[in-house]
């Protein structure tokens, strides 16, 4: 990043980017652009650059100070628990819940081999904790994606995963049981960089908190 008295404001690509635009849009920022490619961004304001990017890419840039600011899923915070960076707002989009959820027919998946129940997580630290939590021994199996489809293939007796409709784990014969958390977008802010760029990134911190309140007031 040029060491200069910029900013860079990383935005996660994916279902949160048009609405973390909007939001920007709506304090005055517009971005130049803004393709879901991982690239710098210009903005009409002199000084601050958007990247955008996987949230988990934008959260690691964050933490380490080569984004100052950020906007990523409160999951992808749950999950890896980043120092250096102040979780300031949350902003209240992209809203939606980490569950555990298990086939409605038991029957049609796997057939449990005894032993520990397996249970497959995108989430796996938020999956450990989670059972432990709950004093239940299980066996997370770390899978990337794909989650829901692991219960009907015999992988699995349980699953932790991201729902929003609920379309996806329909579509997979599974049913929600225990909401482990609610979800939505935060404002992230290098702890650093808040002191050093707080010039330019207080103003924004104020209008963001001042947008979201005043969506919140009015019921959206
Ligand atoms: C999430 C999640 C589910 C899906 C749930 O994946 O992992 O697969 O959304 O949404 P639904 O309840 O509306 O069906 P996402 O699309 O964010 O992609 P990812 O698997 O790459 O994270």
């Amino acid at each position: 990043m040029n060491a200069g008295d910029g900013i860079v404001l990383g935005l996660s690509r994916g279902r949160l980017l048009q609405q973390s635009l909007d939001l920007l849009a709506e304090t005055g920022l517009q971005v130049h652009t803004p393709r879901e490619r991982e690239m710098l961004h210009p903005t009409n304001a002199e000084g601050v650059q958007v990247l955008i990017g996987r949230g988990i890419d934008i959260m690691t840039l964050v933490a380490r100070g080569a984004a100052h600011a950020g906007i990523v899923g409160s999951d992808l915070l749950l999950e890896h628990e980043p120092d250096n960076l102040h979780q300031m707002l949350d902003l209240r989009l992209g809203q939606c819940r980490i569950v555990t959820a298990a086939l409605e027919r038991p029957d049609a998946g796997a057939r449990a081999a005894g032993g520990k129940m397996r249970v497959a997580a995108k989430l796996s630290h938020i999956a450990a904790r989670h059972y432990s939590d709950a004093g239940r021994q299980v066996e997370i199996i770390s899978l990337r994606g794909g989650v829901e489809t692991a219960p009907l293939l015999g992988l699995c007796e349980e699953i932790v995963d991201i729902v929003d409709t609920g379309r996806t784990l329909r579509e997979n014969g599974l049913v929600e049981q225990d909401v482990i958390a609610r979800v939505s977008a935060r404002l992230i802010i290098n702890k650093a960089a808040l002191v050093v760029h707080g010039a330019r990134l207080n103003p924004l911190i104020a209008d963001l908190r001042t947008i979201v309140a005043e969506r919140t007031g009015a019921g959206d």
